[in-house]
């Protein structure tokens, strides 16, 4: 060896690969505003669609009147559910099992439902067309209080599901009614509520919220009348079930339609779902035989396309008095809005909420979920959470914190008390899920140490006594909030969508001069993909990550995966990648066998390529494996070096952390301060801790705007009053704290890098850190459980109520 031979270290280090903070390559493009989203698809003759809404939120629909809107210039058609009804697209399947209406067909039930679709040369024009199209309506009776929804005198909704007593998920026991859905066992656990000598009982509400990605939901459309093609540019997180669905619903042979997402400016569940807008467009452009654009206002957005939670969780907990857990009981009132379009798999219609008992040894457990409808938006998408997890996470942290309350114990020590203990993993949870691994226990003593918990408890005592003396108006709390997440959907045991097994998928092409491109089934909307699959791939292949160009989003070329939503790509496609590489591996090693004229077995893996065993001076780099494999492979081998995988993973992945809010709030005010947010996360082994602790970063900050004040809230009439970014929450760098971030590794077994998803792991944690922080703030005034959100006006109420102003 020269000096100028790399040292194992420099050889290392040029790969860039697992472990290594790797700039993001997607932010040279993204950063110089040279991405390439939706809106900048400008195809010659292009047109622009744009919708009619219903400013009713219940109402029949008398008539539809397009003349005036036809008159005025550039508007070239006005679709209704009627013309719909002709190519038999008025109503189309939810991801759910439901049927959502396209455009309004006799009523509407939320307002700002898509009542008509304007056609036209530009935008401008279609918005004008929109203005003139002139629909009679008559107002129907409203439902918006879901508590009310099966009360026996309820407005009817769903008039197309009249005589139906059982949907997709089984019976229905009222006109409003969607499903039930029930797990564990029901006996044990009331019997665990009868022996015991404490119990909790409280409604957690987690109110409605919204994904509110930066670009909102938008597509181009653009059918071939000669070839009978359809090509689709849309903001899509899942491209190929988008495409598997259009197939089925409008008779389009699948190898003729061309689904590709470009650049996503944020998904974070919103785009997962078909809407409308992609059914219109598409009839729009086979009707004109032209390319039709359909791009959502901030607005609509807001109000039609999608929701998040609305989970009204009445949740118990038996306990001894010593504080250890014996049963866990949850009732769900989910609330639905008109349709049921919730994006999650086909058989879990509350999504994976029963992964409720969270981190604790609960030895039994029930929990019952009832879906109801109301005069709201249609979704129920898992915002950057894995279907239901953030209400589940959420439900039971702040039992927990209710219950060390009722008992006197700090939340802390109530929870290493009642951890699942590390020899225990894999652990059956009583609801029925198996946790691959964890080490709880380390993960909370670090983060009480580092954060210095017990002095930070001193100094709330003193400040309680002062506040008590009248020498402060200021409360301090503490949020602590330990998660364990569900994530990896899935496998095919148990997940699928519309009946597709949730695997996900990598092809790899290795070029002869030592580079390649990566396809991926997944498609990222900001996550960094381009950055870490090749990362995966460097580590397993040698090849430097640089060399290797990621590409995701097209379904011609990307082989089938069902997207990325959910932290599933990590963990499912990110297996895929590994698996992929080693089929690569596998053949590279026989090409260099027959080179070094040596047996395969004699070769052992040496960073990047395969050296004889006690010969270190014999060795062969992957970079000229490559060329050999385009050039002289051993006989009877075919030439090339690529390979394909279809990952569907035996287990999902369960990442978890310990977090913790430190906050101050004035009573006389509301307004609070986040004097300290530490989140440790424990997600297996980290790919790219620079990507990670970004992730990280954003889902704190969304999980500060729900907790603290992010909302889609409805009046009694059912008018949407959160409907722009004037009054739903939308925090800036001017809100938002600052986050301190830490770390456990505890790999998962099953996965081959032992990666677990982390995407989805700071909302899920987030939100009951900082709804815990105001609890115990106003716990020793005696508050019990206040409801989310705690913005400035509800911390003054809830200091109003508690009598501590005037
Ligand atoms: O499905 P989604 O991409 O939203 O979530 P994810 O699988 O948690 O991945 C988000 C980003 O974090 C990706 O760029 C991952 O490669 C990265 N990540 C990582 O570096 N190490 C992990 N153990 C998990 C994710």
């Amino acid at each position: 060896m020269n000096d100028l031979t790399p040292t194992r270290e420099q050889r290392e280090a040029a790969l860039e690969g697992m472990g290594c903070k790797r700039k993001r390559v997607e932010d040279i493009r993204f950063t110089q505003g040279k991405g390439n989203y939706v809106d900048d698809v400008k195809l010659p003759g292009m047109l622009h669609g744009d919708f009619v809404r219903s400013p009713h939120p219940h109402a029949r629909v008398k008539s539809i009147n397009s003349e005036e809107a036809l008159k005025v210039p550039g508007v070239l058609a006005v679709i209704t559910a009627e013309t719909l009804k002709t190519v038999n697209l008025a109503w189309m399947p939810t991801l759910a099992g439901d049927v959502q209406m396209v455009l309004a067909d006799g009523k509407v039930l939320f307002q700002n439902q898509e009542v008509a679709f304007v056609v036209a040369t530009d935008r401008y024009a279609a918005d004008d067309g929109v203005n003139k199209v002139m629909v009679e309506y008559e107002p129907l009776p409203v439902l918006v209080d879901p508590f009310k929804a099966m009360d026996p005198d309820a407005p009817v909704l769903r008039e197309d599901l009249a005589g139906k007593t059982s949907g997709a998920h089984g019976p229905r026991k009222h006109h409003n009614h969607v499903f039930e859905w029930a797990i564990g066992d029901k006996d044990l656990t009331d019997a665990a509520f009868t022996k015991a000598e404490v119990t909790i009982k409280e409604m957690i509400s987690y109110h409605r919220t919204h994904p509110s990605p930066l670009e909102t939901c938008q597509c181009v459309c653009s059918f071939d009348k000669i070839k009978g093609e359809l090509t689709i540019w849309g903001t899509f997180q899942a491209p190929h079930v988008i495409r598997t669905v259009v197939s089925l619903i409008a008779k389009i042979p699948e190898q003729k339609i061309h689904v590709i997402a470009p650049d996503i400016g944020g998904g974070f569940g919103n785009k997962v779902g078909a809407y409308p807008g992609y059914i219109c467009a598409a009839v729009a452009s086979i009707v004109t035989g032209k390319p039709v654009k359909w791009v959502e206002d901030r607005i609509e957005n807001l109000t039609a396309t999608s929701f998040a939670r609305d989970y009204h969780m009445t949740t118990e907990i038996a306990a001894t008095k010593e504080g250890r857990v014996t049963g866990l009981r949850v009732h769900v009132l989910a609330d639905h809005g008109a349709f049921d379009a919730c994006a999650d798999p086909s058989k879990w219609p509350a999504g994976f909420f029963n992964i409720v008992t969270g981190s604790y040894d609960f030895p039994v457990a029930h929990v019952s979920v009832d879906g109801i409808y109301t005069n709201k938006a249609p979704g129920g998408v898992a915002y950057r959470c894995s279907f239901r997890v953030t209400e589940a996470a959420y439900c039971i942290e702040r039992a927990m914190d209710i219950l060390a309350n009722k008992l006197g114990m700090d939340p802390a020590e109530l929870r290493l008390k009642n951890f699942i203990k590390p020899e225990q993993f894999p652990y059956h949870s009583a609801l029925g899920w198996e946790y691959d691994s964890g080490d709880y226990h380390t993960a909370m003593r670090k983060m009480m140490e580092t954060t210095d918990y017990a002095s930070l408890r001193k100094e709330q005592a003193d400040r309680r006594a002062a506040f008590k003396r009248g020498e402060t108006r200021e409360i301090m709390g503490l949020g602590v909030s330990f998660f364990t997440e569900i994530v990896g959907a899935g496998p095919s045991k148990n997940c699928d969508i519309l009946g597709i097994a949730m695997f996900d998928s990598c092809e790899i092409r290795l070029h002869p001069t030592g580079s390649g491109i990566a396809r991926v089934g997944t498609k990222s909307q900001g996550q960094g993909h381009e950055t870490t699959w090749a990362q995966i791939i460097a580590t397993e292949i040698g090849i430097p990550a640089d060399n290797i160009m990621v590409e995701e989003g097209n379904t011609d070329t990307a082989p089938y995966g069902l997207g990325t939503y959910g932290s599933r790509s990590t963990p499912v496609a990110g297996a895929a990648i590994a698996m992929a590489s080693r089929k690569i591996k596998a053949k590279a090693q026989m090409i260099a066998a027959y080179k070094l004229e040596v047996h395969e077995d004699d070769l052992e893996w040496d960073i990047d390529g395969f050296r004889v065993k006690g010969l270190p001076e014999k060795v062969m780099s992957m970079k000229d494996i490559c060329w050999v494999a385009y050039n002289s492979v051993p006989p009877g081998m075919e030439p090339g070096l690529e390979a394909v995988s279809y990952y569907d993973p035996p287990n999902m992945t369960y990442p978890f952390g310990a977090y913790l809010c430190v906050m101050d709030i004035d009573v006389d005010t509301g307004v609070y301060k986040v004097r300290r947010f530490y989140a440790l996360d424990d997600c297996g082994t980290r790919i790219n801790p620079m990507i990670i602790e970004g992730q990280v970063h954003g889902g704190l900050t969304e999980a500060f705007a729900i907790a603290m004040g992010q909302e889609i809230r409805y009046d009694d009439a059912g008018n949407v009053v959160t409907g722009s970014f004037m009054d739903f929450f939308m925090p800036t760098a001017v809100e938002t704290p600052h986050w301190e971030t830490d770390f456990t590794v505890t790999p998962s077994p099953h996965h081959p890098i032992g990666a677990k998803g982390v995407g989805e792991s700071p909302n899920v944690g987030g939100v009951p850190a900082f709804s815990n922080a105001v609890n115990d703030a106003f716990a020793f005034l005696g508050a019990t459980h206040i409801q989310m959100p705690h913005d400035f006006w509800r911390n003054w109420k809830a200091a109003k109520q508690l009598g501590v102003v005037g």
